[in-house]
């Protein structure tokens, strides 16, 4: 059993994927070249909004914005400490500083009150300035973006969705991509759209704010390739990158029914999964479930381990609590929800290809 089978998927779209590859290689523009502008407008036509900007990762994705923002020093960017690192190390990158709030115990996702008091709690102590909000999507379930904007609006803050495992997700019938003032996903093998090394988009309706971080992506360059207008960077998808996208798009929604009905299947037997709310679409990157407690959450995992059932902990560790993060100076007890979350949780194998005997199998070793 795989944890994420990409071999049944590759077998699937082999033969065009080769096809395309030998274009490339034949017209050998392997940077920028005809594949990254069309998978531009196919994702940007998929979300159904004006701008669709590749970029060489998720990481990336969420920094450029930040960068066209001109954020930096002084500067607080308002995040949850129960995601993957990358969503705060933009910001410190950026010599601004990540404040961290916790989750909703349900969805894992940003708690909307708590942000309003972090939010309310930095301007009071004076010393930064409110300036970004980063939802995540965490596991592919959108955040809750209706509270979150009226929020950012109050306070006249930018919001990046951190859509990096949620492209395909939707509320009601706004797909991801569509929240905040931008939405930056990943395209890293493993997600629900991932591409055969890093790769990453950014999505916005907003012209001034597209075309700045196409600059940024390429260096700072806009109708000139050698004369930078602003500081940017390598933020390139590549083309053969591209070409996977292209191929894996044209299967991406029926991939995404498939991810539903194991996730569907799943839940007839299981009560602890990820709460998804009424009409939320997740994009099912990872069946995440909790335990009631740290210890019942490492039988579970040594359990699985002994029947050969793949699992991972999706985070061990929250942000405010890894070495790398220490100078912030938080400390335990500071978001009880993520570290309760980071000691019960786990999850299950998720992809479109798990067989319900598998499933079974699975619910077979949960249930003893
Ligand atoms: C929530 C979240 N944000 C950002 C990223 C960064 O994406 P990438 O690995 O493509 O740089 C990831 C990747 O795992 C992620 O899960």
């Amino acid at each position: 059993m795989e944890f994420l089978d990409l071999k049944t998927q590759q077998n699937r779209i082999r033969k065009p994927l080769e096809k395309r590859f030998n274009t490339i290689l034949d017209h050998g523009a392997y940077i920028m070249g005809p594949e990254v502008y069309e998978l531009e407008e196919k994702l940007a036509d998929y979300c159904g909004v004006k701008h669709a900007i590749s970029c060489s990762s998720g990481t990336d994705a969420l920094l450029i914005p930040l960068m066209a923002w001109g954020i930096g020093p002084g500067d607080a960017v308002f995040t949850t400490p129960f995601t993957y690192v990358a969503t705060a190390e933009v910001i410190a990158l950026l010599g601004a500083t990540p404040v961290f709030v916790d989750v909703y115990d349900s969805t894992f996702n940003i708690d909307c009150e708590k942000l309003e008091i972090a939010i309310q709690d930095t301007i009071k102590a004076g010393n930064l300035k409110p300036k970004a909000i980063i939802p995540v999507d965490l596991f592919g379930v959108p955040a809750r973006y209706r509270l979150i904007q009226e929020i950012a609006n109050k306070y006249a803050l930018k919001v990046i969705e951190d859509a990096a495992q949620s492209f395909g997700g939707s509320i009601k019938d706004h797909k991801v991509g569509t929240f905040g003032d931008i939405a930056a996903t990943s395209f890293y093998p493993a997600k629900p759209l991932g591409c055969y090394g890093d790769g990453g988009a950014m999505f916005t309706n907003d012209d001034d704010l597209a075309a700045h971080c196409k600059a940024i992506r390429i260096h700072g360059t806009s109708s000139d390739k050698y004369n930078s207008e602003v500081i940017g960077l390598n933020g390139r998808l590549d083309s053969m990158q591209s070409a996977v996208l292209l191929e894996k798009l044209t299967i991406f929604d029926e991939e995404l029914e498939m991810r539903n009905k194991v996730n569907d299947y799943y839940r007839k037997y299981l009560n602890n999964a990820q709460y998804i709310p009424e009409n939320y679409q997740s994009a099912h990157a990872l069946f995440s479930i909790t335990l009631g407690s740290h210890r019942k959450r490492d039988e579970l995992v040594e359990k699985l381990k002994q029947n050969s059932i793949p699992n991972v902990i999706y985070y061990k560790y929250p942000i405010h609590l890894m070495k790398g993060f220490a100078y912030l100076q938080y400390k335990k007890g500071d978001f009880t929800v993520s570290e309760n979350l980071s000691q019960t949780i786990v999850s299950l194998p998720m992809h479109p290809y798990l067989s319900e005997i598998e499933i079974d199998s699975i619910v077979e070793v949960l249930k003893k």
